[in-house]
């Protein structure tokens, strides 16, 4: 694929990219990297990814994107698509269906496959965005066991069938690369589809504090409207966490 670059190893693929922006070494916007193994990756809210080589991560520059403040919810949808892309034309009984925990997480059979973690880095006028993925690929269920995770699970686990690394990493790239140059309007109807919280009770973890509530809706530009007793107000992924109140989801 072009625009690609396959490291044996490295810490984080985000991380790799910020080294190369900082070192201002030429690496063009849609460019994409993944390795065999991460040793360091890096998860939302300064947690860490636990990850062995059956875990595929992979990291997209775009530079100055449209409508940075839902790109997340189009790498959403664009990796859901993919993963499911990757089982048709399969001999499969039941062909995986993905949904998204808004607004970072990518949902099979309510098991955590896949996280996203977009990171902004600011040069002068140009807002440089690294988009994150880690796929949950073929580890077995005693690496989730003693990583604690007891919400995650791999595509193999869950389907029977590991899709092809190489396979999946370019399609992941292809589908968001095209996603994120859409404008979200068009991406609208299908994502909210894929919300798998609407109608359910979620926490909402912010800096100033958590506060229940039910998601409701998705606003038009992305955002997570919910409603408790002071009303419906929206809330902006690049600000918060959202936690299930009954289980995961
Ligand atoms: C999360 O769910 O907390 C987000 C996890 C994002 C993990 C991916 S793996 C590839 C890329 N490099 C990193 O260090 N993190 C992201």
């Amino acid at each position: 694929m072009e625009n690609a670059i396959y490291l044996d190893e490295v810490d984080s693929t985000n991380s790799y990219i910020k080294r190369r922006l900082a070192n201002n070494d030429g690496f063009a916007d849609g460019c994409a990297v993944t390795a065999r193994l991460q040793t360091a990756g890096r998860g939302r809210l300064g947690h860490d990814w636990a990850a062995n080589e059956d875990m595929l991560p992979l990291s997209i520059l775009f530079k100055d994107p449209p409508e940075r403040e839902n790109l997340t919810a189009r790498v959403g949808l664009a990796v859901c698509e993919a993963i499911e892309s990757c089982y048709d034309g399969g001999t499969f009984d039941a062909a995986p269906v993905a949904g998204i925990k808004w607004a970072n997480d990518i949902i099979i059979a309510s098991r955590k496959v896949c996280g996203i973690l977009c990171e902004s880095v600011f040069f002068g006028d140009c807002a440089n965005v690294i988009v994150g993925i880690g796929v949950n690929v073929s580890q077995s269920a005693d690496f989730f066991e003693t990583a604690d995770l007891p919400h995650a699970a791999s595509l193999l686990m869950l389907t029977g069938i590991a899709p092809e690394r190489e396979r999946l990493f370019e399609n992941i790239v292809e589908r968001v690369k095209f996603r994120a140059a859409m404008p979200f309007a068009e991406c609208y109807g299908e994502y909210k589809r894929r919300v798998l919280n609407l109608g359910r009770q979620v926490k909402i973890i912010s800096p100033i504090g958590e506060r229940v509530a039910e998601a409701v809706d998705v606003a038009p530009n992305g955002f997570l409207v919910c409603r408790d007793e002071s009303g419906v107000f929206e809330v902006n992924s690049g600000e918060v966490s959202v936690r299930g109140i009954d289980g995961y989801l």
